[in-house]
């Protein structure tokens, strides 16, 4: 059985007051639309046909899946109008499904369900009860109870407005009714748009069943128009995954300050303090603790590591009892093997930091390899950059660098090798030795500082 999702993305989105397309606004970090396609993509045997408007360049641009196509709606007319613009576009399928590139949390579940309940004789249709139903078009149920028609708000009696369960717009059928039923809907209402949901009513009158399916939470199927709209779509969201967090056995300071763009995987025992956001593919071991104001992207958090207030970690390495911060930023690239630790304002990129080594405080190391108990001290810099290419600083094991140096790569700094004090090491420092590379030290007997004129 194939099945075609049609989703409807062309409107405008004039009450976002963007220059971005509607669509392409972000919940949790992903536009509205790539989260539609991503669920219909776990549709089996599945094709996916996007209906684009006026910005369909950008919104082509911005959308990445297997099995997608596009449709062009060059004009509005309204809902019919632009699934028949995909219709004309897909080849031969059995079932048609409808979603909105503007609903984005419309989940799995729901979508199959709605699609397992579509037979020769049966078309599906998504409703949802709503204490306040305005503006949405309105089931009308025969004495029988079953579905014979929607009518939509503007074209509504008053006694058809007090319904409360409405169409969310999501829908199934076969494809060959909905080929043989398109050209039939007309747009003589109140909108002179071509109505989607007159569907319904044909369904009724060539003998099909109009079967209904809920959604299992109503912001399933909850439009995005505003940016008020988005913004309790995503508290919403991430609400929903604090909880699972915690479900799973992390402890979160406050639920309503974790913000999840992307996949967090957590082992258990582990603590989120406040203001943390995760981005991209984050996993955390077990024991892991996180202080506030954390922001941390695409990166792996070993066992019983504690990343402490207001650090920035990204595309990066973290093995068991690290400690990284306060204030710490570890770019891309980084990797701190166990027992090692990173203080505050360090900033380390492309570089591995060996077991047990430190860098505690003011320092920047990029494309640098340290060995095991290395010590860095304050202030230390790697000179990486030449202005044209990058090299690369090796501090061996043990080594220690004194504070204020400057290691200008190419450069290996030997075995158990001491660096002291505010040296600008120029050339490879052999194992085990001391090394100054700094002015000497002057002594002026009888100098008298001068004092102020009169
Ligand atoms: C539609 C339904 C209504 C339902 C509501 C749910 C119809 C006639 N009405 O009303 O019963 O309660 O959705 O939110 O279907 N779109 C296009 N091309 C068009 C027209 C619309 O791509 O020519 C897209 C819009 O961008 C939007 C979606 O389809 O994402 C719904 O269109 P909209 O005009 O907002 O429908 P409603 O009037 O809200
Ligand atoms: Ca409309």
């Amino acid at each position: 059985m194939t099945i075609d999702i049609v989703i409807l993305a062309a409107g405008q989105g004039t009450r976002m007051h963007s220059a971005l397309p509607k669509v392409l606004h972000c919940l949790a970090g992903e536009p509205l639309l790539q989260r539609v396609v991503n669920t219909a993509s776990s549709v089996p045997d599945s094709k996916i046909i996007i209906v684009t408007g006026r910005a369909s360049e950008e919104v082509k641009a911005s959308i990445s899946g297997e099995q997608i196509h596009y449709a062009q709606q060059d004009e509005q007319l309204g809902t019919a109008h632009a699934v028949q613009a995909a219709v004309s576009v897909s080849g031969p399928s059995d079932i048609t499904l409808v979603l909105y590139g503007d609903v984005p949390l419309i989940s799995k579940e729901t979508v199959l369900a709605v699609i397992d309940t579509v037979d020769n004789d049966t078309m599906a249709l998504l409703t949802v009860t709503l204490e306040d139903p305005e503006g949405y078009g309105r089931i009308l149920r025969d004495k029988q109870g079953d579905v014979c028609g929607i009518i939509e708000q503007k074209d509504a009696p008053p006694e058809a407005l007090k319904i409360q369960e409405v169409n969310t717009g999501v829908l199934a059928l076969k494809t060959s009714h909905l080929r043989e039923w398109l050209p039939q809907i007309d747009n003589k209402n109140t909108q002179g748009e071509y109505y989607l949901t007159d569907l319904v009513a044909i369904a009724k009158r060539s003998g099909i069943h109009v079967v209904t399916k809920m959604p299992r939470f109503p912001q399933e199927v909850a439009g995005v128009n505003t940016r008020i709209q988005l913004s309790k779509l995503e508290r919403f969201y991430q609400q929903q995954q604090a909880e699972k967090l915690m479900m799973s056995g992390v402890t979160l300071a406050d639920p309503n300050r974790i913000d999840i763009r992307g996949s967090l995987s957590s082992g258990n025992d582990n603590f989120i303090d406040i203001n943390v956001v995760f981005e991209g593919v984050v996993k955390l071991g077990n024991n892991v603790s996180i202080g506030p104001n954390c922001l941390i992207t695409d990166s792996m958090i070993g066992d019983s590591v504690q990343v402490k207030a207001n650090s920035v970690i990204e595309k990066s390495e973290i093995y068991s009892n690290a400690v990284i911060g306060p204030f710490a930023r570890l770019r891309p690239g980084t990797v701190v093997c166990k027992n090692a630790k990173i203080g505050n304002f360090v900033e380390v990129k492309n570089t591995q930091v060996g077991i047990g080594s430190k860098i505690s405080h003011l320092s920047y190391v990029g494309d640098a390899e340290l060995g095991a108990d290395v010590n860095v001290g304050a202030g230390t810099i790697t000179c990486n950059y030449d202005g044209a290419n990058k090299h690369k600083t090796i501090m061996a094991d043990n080594s220690f660098i004194g504070s204020n140096s400057s290691l200008v790569a190419p450069l290996k700094i030997g075995k158990n090798a001491t660096i002291g004090a505010g040296s600008i090491i120029i050339k490879d420092v052999p194992d085990d030795q001391l090394t100054l590379a700094r002015a000497p030290q002057k002594n002026v007997p009888y100098w008298v500082r001068p004092t102020k004129k009169k």
